[in-house]
């Protein structure tokens, strides 16, 4: 029986209240407002009222180059691609209200499935409805628990998040070093399944992994290969297929994942593989089955975009002239970067802490220059940059433009 409170039992209880689940997150609000505190515009809460183009927009009522997007090949404005849109809107309605494996496929879905399997020449393509439940979904249904994950320090949290959803045994390795990938592989239970996780081009300082030496490492440990091109998709290789293609490995890589948020510039994601049982993963992968599939709009842009990216070999051409460009202007004015040479859309400025990259950044938008200020836990090694990505639509004087913009702002910050 549980026993009458007394009076004071109770009064106690209702002043006490509950424990105040959001209180682990004060020293952010600190930071936060100790930074807003000293006059900086929010780094994280800029309003675009209106896009003009792939690079230009007015941001806080300012004419603004666009230099931290993902738009690396410029498809959000592509008559084609918007065209196809509109017509699957008309066509089909404004969304699906379902799920892909119940009443959420739609012409459209399998389109662009087909057009992801021409894209990478491979027998299967899953889409999911972003890059993010493409990492979770597939890492999680392919390695549980008893599994193992080798997988770069410095990943996406994405990769992250799917590790822990599938409660598999999480072995990081020191990023980009093969031979300490080697050293872990070599330590894990024989017998046990094994899956090496890699990026292409990791996203904050726009490095490439050795994806060659990689793969071959992990193969002869007898583990599967799944590397996520979020940021090489479209733009790297001579395809666009990404650093796998660059690097002569992709038909040894078990499962690309990708996004559309990025080169193909719209919203979703996708894994593509030649597994011979890779179909069953519909039916078993959580966050393919319990969400709603994408709106056939974004569907049908986004099969127009990707069938356009095959022949993007011009546009290929012109975002890497725009990236070393940069990477060799802004080398010349002093700032350190991320990487010794441009190694692909991303450049990296790395800022001395966190006060000064917030005052650059603000000047910079002042100037109208949109970066991206990315800071710890998003940073390897508690650095803060300003993440610049280039876009094949930047033209020449455009980058001409943006050189004279850091020059000005790093001058007045102190940083040059
Ligand atoms: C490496 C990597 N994987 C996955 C994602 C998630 O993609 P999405 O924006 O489509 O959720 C990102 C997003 O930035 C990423 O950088």
């Amino acid at each position: 029986m549980i026993p009458a409170m007394t009076e004071t039992e109770t009064t106690n209880e209702m002043v006490t209240g509950p424990v105040d689940l959001l209180a682990k997150f004060d020293p952010i609000i600190q930071t936060r407002e100790t930074l807003l505190a000293a006059g900086v515009e929010d780094p994280f809460n800029l309003v675009m009222e209106q896009v003009l183009s792939p690079t230009r927009a007015i941001c806080n009522g300012r004419d603004t180059i666009l230099l931290g997007t993902y738009n690396y090949m410029g498809m959000t404005f592509d008559p084609d691609v918007i065209e196809a849109g509109k017509q699957a809107m008309e066509d089909f309605g404004a969304g699906t209200t379902g799920s892909r494996v119940l009443n959420g496929t739609f012409r459209d879905h399998r389109d662009v499935e087909t057009a992801l399997r021409e894209f990478y020449a491979m027998d299967h393509a899953m889409v999911f409805s972003t890059g993010y439940q493409a990492n979770l979904g597939i890492i999680s249904t392919l390695a549980g628990k008893g599994d193992y994950i080798i997988l770069d320090i410095d990943s996406h949290a994405s990769i992250y998040d799917g590790c822990a959803m599938g409660k598999a045994e999480v072995v990081p390795f020191r990023h980009n070093d093969v031979e300490a990938l080697e050293k872990r592989l070599k330590r894990i239970p024989d017998g046990a399944g094994k899956l090496v996780v890699l990026e292409g081009v990791y996203s904050m300082m726009g490095d490439v992994a050795p994806l060659k030496e990689m793969v071959r490492v992990s193969k002869e440990n007898g583990a599967m290969v799944l590397v996520d091109e979020a940021h090489s998709m479209g733009f790297i290789g001579e395809h666009g297929r990404g650093v796998a293609e660059e690097q002569g490995v992709l038909d040894d890589v078990d499962f690309i994942i990708g996004t559309f948020s990025k080169s193909v510039g719209t919203v979703g994601g996708f894994c593509v593989s030649n597994h011979p049982k890779f179909e069953v993963l519909r039916l078993v992968c959580r966050p393919y089955v319990f969400t709603a599939a994408l709106p056939p709009s974004v569907m049908a842009s986004s099969a127009t975009s990707i069938r356009k990216l095959m022949h993007g070999g011009n546009k290929r051409a012109h975002l890497w002239e725009n990236s070393r460009r940069l990477h060799g202007g802004l080398t010349a004015l002093g700032f350190k970067l991320g990487t010794e040479t441009p190694q692909s859309a991303i450049i990296a400025v790395i800022m001395p802490d966190l006060e000064r990259g917030a005052m650059m950044w603000e000047a910079l938008l002042k100037e109208g220059l949109y970066v991206n200020l990315a800071r710890p836990p998003a940073t390897p090694a508690g650095m803060t940059l300003l993440r610049c990505s280039l876009c094949a639509e930047h033209s020449s004087e455009q980058v001409e433009t943006i050189l004279g913009m850091f020059e000005r702002a790093g001058k007045a910050i102190g940083i040059i």
